[in-house]
């Protein structure tokens, strides 16, 4: 049998008919970044620019996100990039719980194929999604652990678009987020030095 990776399951979303979403989509957007990303990135859904290029997160949300990555000091292409449902949904409302259940294999692959160290929710429909309880209000820029994975939650970018009180917020929890998963980087790579001299 072949080993399960992350582009056979890209392969297999492309032509994903499991839910009604495939019928209106244009490009379905399975998420992007290397199999080695410590930091897993969860949406909700593409939106319409996403829907166009089948890469998630390029539009004016996806800006915003991009550009408080580069702040915080971490490139897009370190991390990987995906949402709860691979297709737009039409008119960009939210996605069902039928659609999110039928998607759902998907994203837990994901999961379990990537194993970051840490998994961070953007937004209200991933953290139902993800932890099936909690609010961002009540979690967010906290760090969290269920089963073993530790998750981190802020607010979807589509929230500081709409609202640009949101905006510096919104880039200080991914600043957070950056300097605790690269101060471990950090002390782990000091420990390889005093152990090799
Ligand atoms: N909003 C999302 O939740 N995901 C995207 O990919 C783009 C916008
Ligand atoms: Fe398949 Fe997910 Fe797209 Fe529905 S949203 S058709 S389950 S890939």
């Amino acid at each position: 049998m072949q080993e399960d990776s992350l582009a056979k399951l890209a392969a297999e979303v492309l032509v994903c008919t499991k839910c009604p979403l495939h019928r209106s989509r244009s490009r379905a957007v399975p998420g992007e970044g290397p199999e080695g990303a410590r930091i897993m990135f969860i949406g909700e859904a593409p939106g319409r620019e996403e829907d166009q290029q089948g890469r998630p997160f390029v539009g004016r949300a996806g800006q915003l996100l991009t550009e408080a990555l580069e702040e915080a000091g971490l490139g897009r292409s370190e991390v990987f990039i995906t949402n709860v449902v691979k297709c737009r949904p039409p008119g960009n409302r939210e996605p069902t719980e039928e659609e999110i259940a039928a998607c759902r294999p998907y994203l837990r692959r994901q999961m379990a194929l990537l194993k970051p160290q840490v998994i961070c929710l953007l937004g209200s429909v991933a953290v139902r999604a993800v932890l099936g309880e909690g609010s961002v209000s009540g979690l967010r820029g906290r760090f969290l652990e269920r089963a073993g994975q530790r998750y981190y939650v802020t607010l979807h970018p589509a929230a500081a678009i709409y609202n640009p009180n949101l905006r510096a917020p919104f880039k200080g929890d991914i600043r957070r987020l950056a300097d605790e998963v690269m101060g471990r980087r950090a002390r782990a790579a000091s420990r390889l030095e005093e152990f090799f001299g």
